[in-house]
């Protein structure tokens, strides 16, 4: 079937006596948005880190399109088209947030406009800046931050960042994008404006990995959902199946 989009593979991670992922086989489908929840401390970050190559794993797989990516170094597994945000709100705080997005573009045709002098180079340079920066707002524009544009990235109240990383994301144009708790801690309007963002960026041919405490936002928006506990996998399946399964409301959901 679509196993061939993204899969693991009996994937382990261990920190010192702690096994944060437990022989993990999980399978993401080419154009869904694959729910990933579970108790703090289940081992969530830790699958994003090692399939972004973070961290390495301790034993098994990460496949995607059908390539080993669990060795790459993480630039060439962000060039392979997946990209994350983070959950602590990641953005480079000295420089704006059009230059926090415009990170997004690097090693992304770079190479793609070598002229024969030196002359030539440094024109291709301005001209590439130039239409960065045009790329770079359009895509502000998207998630209507353009009006913060030359603000530092500093200034950034929690739920801009939260946006800022996505967009930083989608400008790399990911086929695979990795959300971590991308609607902690917001009200409820501004995890609609999160929510329906994400819908847009999976309807235009991106398949999504969402990890949330959020059980109505993870239902809302997924459509199969894995669930985690102590680093193994207690249940997946179609969103409601797994939502009504017994050992999930044992586990995270606990009495309620
Ligand atoms: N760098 C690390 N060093 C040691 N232990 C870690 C490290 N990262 C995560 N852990 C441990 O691994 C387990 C899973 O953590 P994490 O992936 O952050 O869980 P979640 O994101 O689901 O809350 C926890 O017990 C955590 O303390
Ligand atoms: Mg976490």
């Amino acid at each position: 079937m679509s196993k061939e989009f993204f899969f693991t593979h009996n994937l382990t991670k261990e920190f010192g006596g702690i096994r944060a992922l437990n022989s993990l086989d999980i399978t993401v489908h080419q154009g869904e948005i694959h729910g990933i929840i579970g108790p703090n401390g289940a081992g969530k970050t830790t699958l994003i880190n090692v399939i972004t190559g973070l961290e390495g794993p301790s034993a098994g797989e990460v496949l995607f399109q059908k390539n080993r990516i669990d060795r790459l170094p993480p630039e060439l597994i962000f060039e392979r088209g997946i990209s994350r945000t983070f959950q602590e709100g990641k953005i480079v705080s000295n420089l704006t947030v059009l230059e926090n997005v415009m990170i997004g573009f690097s090693k992304k045709g770079e190479r793609d406009n070598i002229s024969g002098n030196i002359f030539g180079i440094l024109i291709d340079q301005l001209n590439q800046e130039h239409k960065n920066k045009d790329k770079g707002r359009d895509i502000l524009k998207k998630f209507k931050l353009q009006s913060l544009a030359e603000r530092w990235a500093d200034d950034l109240v929690w739920y801009e960042r939260q946006l800022v990383q996505i967009a930083r994301a989608i400008a790399s144009e990911p086929k695979f994008l990795l959300l971590d708790e991308p609607t902690a801690g917001m009200g409820i309007e501004e995890k609609k404006i999160i929510e329906d963002k994400m819908v847009e960026i999976n309807q235009s041919g991106v398949t999504i990995m969402l990890i949330s405490h959020d059980i109505q936002f993870i239902r809302r928006v997924s459509h199969r959902i894995t669930v985690l506990n102590f680093g193994q996998k207690i249940s997946e399946g179609l969103s409601e199946q797994v939502l009504t399964d017994p050992r999930v409301w044992e586990a995270y959901l606990g009495s309620k």
